[in-house]
């Protein structure tokens, strides 16, 4: 293959992703089932969660996913021992862009770092707003009129890089934390795998 076309088939390669959960990953069955078009440009090449009986990894298995536990509690207070496991295996399976899906760990700068510009995150809340946990609860305590999800890019910070796509709802004056949740949770259902796309294709870089 000459220089050009070998560069040509790697820019048209699906890029291999790995989503790391730590829940039911139900964002990680909306990557999964996007994926599922042969037109994706990403493939789901690997599911990881650090909770070894989270409810995401027998999903990912039915869809023939191949899955994997890095059990954090097995490193202790040892993070970085942590992250290069989990390092290690995103290398073994060739892994090209991470997302994470309700992985409810904090990642450190250098494990963020080494992913740059090629690590996803989803937040149930319009960011700036509303960083950190109970995003719905807040959202209505605060009256907010308009809620949604957020994806961006990981930077070490939590919650804080920069905004690939966002998806807004209206907060009715009836609403529950769990009804606004199953709203914005539908949101986040469509622009996550709409996000993804946007980096796979290179169409949005940081
Ligand atoms: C989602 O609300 C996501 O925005 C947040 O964690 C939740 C994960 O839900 N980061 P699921 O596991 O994808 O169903």
């Amino acid at each position: 293959m000459t220089a050009r076309w070998g560069w040509m088939a790697e820019a048209m390669a699906r890029k291999r992703v790995a989503i790391l959960i730590s829940g039911r990953g139900s964002n990680m069955a909306a990557l999964i089932e996007a994926a599922k078009d042969p037109a994706y440009p990403a493939d789901i090449s690997l599911v990881v969660s650090n909770v070894p009986d989270a409810g995401g990894l027998e999903v990912a298995k039915a869809s023939g996913i191949p899955t994997e536990v890095v059990d954090h509690k097995l490193f202790g207070t040892d993070r970085a021992a942590f992250e290069r496991a989990l390092q290690a295996m995103l290398e073994r399976y060739r892994i090209e862009i991470v997302c994470l899906a309700g992985f409810m760990r904090i990642l450190t700068a250098d494990f963020v770092g080494q992913w740059q510009g090629r690590m996803l995150n989803i937040h149930p809340a319009l960011l700036p707003q509303f960083k950190g946990l109970d995003t719905h609860r807040r959202a209505i305590e605060a009256k907010t009129k308009v809620h949604g999800a957020t994806v961006h890019f990981v930077v070490p910070e939590m919650d804080s890089g920069p905004t690939v796509l966002q998806g807004a709802v209206e907060v009715q004056p009836e609403d529950t934390e769990a009804t606004l949740a199953a709203r914005v949770l539908a949101i986040e259902h469509r622009i996550y795998p709409q996000a993804l796309k946007m980096l796979a294709e290179g169409r949005c870089r940081l």
